[in-house]
């Protein structure tokens, strides 16, 4: 018997809550992962209260991050007793996920736990520390340099947000954090950034072109923050947009990349392929400064997931949450 959380649709209507379940109910698979730790993410917010149209599949695990140690494996690759990671996937929407104490998956998703990180330290990173590794893996791919002025974080308190500003500060960037919270400031500038605007002045319709700024800039808001960053990207900037907390509406013009050469990156880290996991994953293991990921994450115990899911969509959540699926 194992916890879970989970999803399901009655009648029409969305229920989720916390249950035991059988073993024999857990899904096909070829590795069987007993998990430690998991994480919030902002899509497993949509997931659990319903508010997005996540879960295709019920009833659900929720949970689209995880880690664990390997139980039992048909993989030629997997070791029983190692301990492996996973993000995305389509875990938690199609495939059952994280959120609960046993998983059987696939094990062409999982990646062996990075050296140099503890399994809850890879979970204060989860999906959205891994996407802000991949939306700063984008902009350095395009050539985007310290020297080339600063760089717009938005979505600044978030789990990708507050991620991104401290790898982007230890790579040696100038940071600039938008955020509907100016009064985290301190906090942020503790993460590295080097000044913080308030989001108000930035989530309204703007000019198809504004003053150049920015040289780089990780958008995970989307809307009219993100057309508005498109607008004031200085010649030849590069956008990383990954996020949709403000909208999915995107109402720009082709101003800025038709006379000002700015290129907008698309970051996905769902599909994602395994190269390029190992290597973000590498990379987090590596660049990170896990005192500052201690200072952008905290714990919680998978009782309180639905709640704390519902404070994370209101923007209350600061920073990164690790769940503690054994308590
Ligand atoms: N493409 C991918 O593969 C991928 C992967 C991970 C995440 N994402 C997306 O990236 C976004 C951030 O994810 P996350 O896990 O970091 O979420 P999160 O921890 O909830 O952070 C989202 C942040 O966005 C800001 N925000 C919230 N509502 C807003 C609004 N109405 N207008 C403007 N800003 C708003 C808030 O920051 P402030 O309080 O600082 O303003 C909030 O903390 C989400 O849209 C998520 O779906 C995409």
């Amino acid at each position: 018997m194992f916890n879970a959380v989970i999803v399901d649709k009655v009648e029409g209507q969305y229920q989720t809550a916390l249950r035991t379940l059988d073993d024999s109910s857990l899904p096909e698979g070829d590795v069987t992962v007993a998990v430690r730790y998991s994480t919030l993410n902002y899509k497993d917010g949509l997931a659990i209260t319903g508010k997005g149209p996540v879960v295709r599949k019920f009833p659900m695990v929720a949970g689209i991050d995880l880690v664990g140690t390997v139980e039992d494996s048909q993989h030629p690759d997997i070791a029983v007793g190692s301990e492996v990671i996973l993000n995305g996937w389509g875990v938690g929407e199609t495939h059952w996920g994280g959120l609960a104490q046993r998983a059987r998956l696939k094990g062409d998703w999982l990646i062996p736990l990075p050296e140099g990180l503890t399994p809850q330290q890879s979970m204060a990173i989860g999906t959205a520390g891994y996407t802000a590794m991949l939306c700063v893996m984008a902009l350095q791919k395009q050539g985007v340099t310290p020297e080339q002025g600063e760089i717009a974080v938005t979505g600044a308190n978030g789990g990708v947000g507050t991620v991104a500003i401290a790898l982007l500060a230890q790579a040696g960037y100038r940071v600039v954090a938008i955020t509907g919270r100016p009064q985290e400031s301190e906090f942020l500038q503790q993460l590295g950034a080097s000044e913080v605007l308030d989001r108000q002045d930035w989530n309204a319709p703007g000019k198809p072109l504004a003053r150049e700024r920015w040289a780089g800039a990780i958008d995970t808001v989307g809307s009219h923050t993100l057309a508005n960053l498109c607008a004031s990207m200085r010649y030849r900037g590069v956008v990383a947009a990954c996020g949709l907390a403000q909208g999915m509406d995107f109402p720009a013009s082709v101003a800025p990349f038709i006379l000002r050469g700015v290129t907008l990156v698309g970051v996905d880290s769902v599909m994602a392929p395994r190269e390029e996991r190992l290597l973000a994953w590498q990379r987090l293991a590596q660049e990170l400064d896990l005192n500052k990921l201690a200072a952008l994450s905290r714990e919680i115990g998978l009782s309180e997931v639905i709640a704390t899911a519902e404070q994370l969509l209101a923007g209350q959540v600061r920073g990164r949450v690790i769940v503690d699926v054994n308590r």
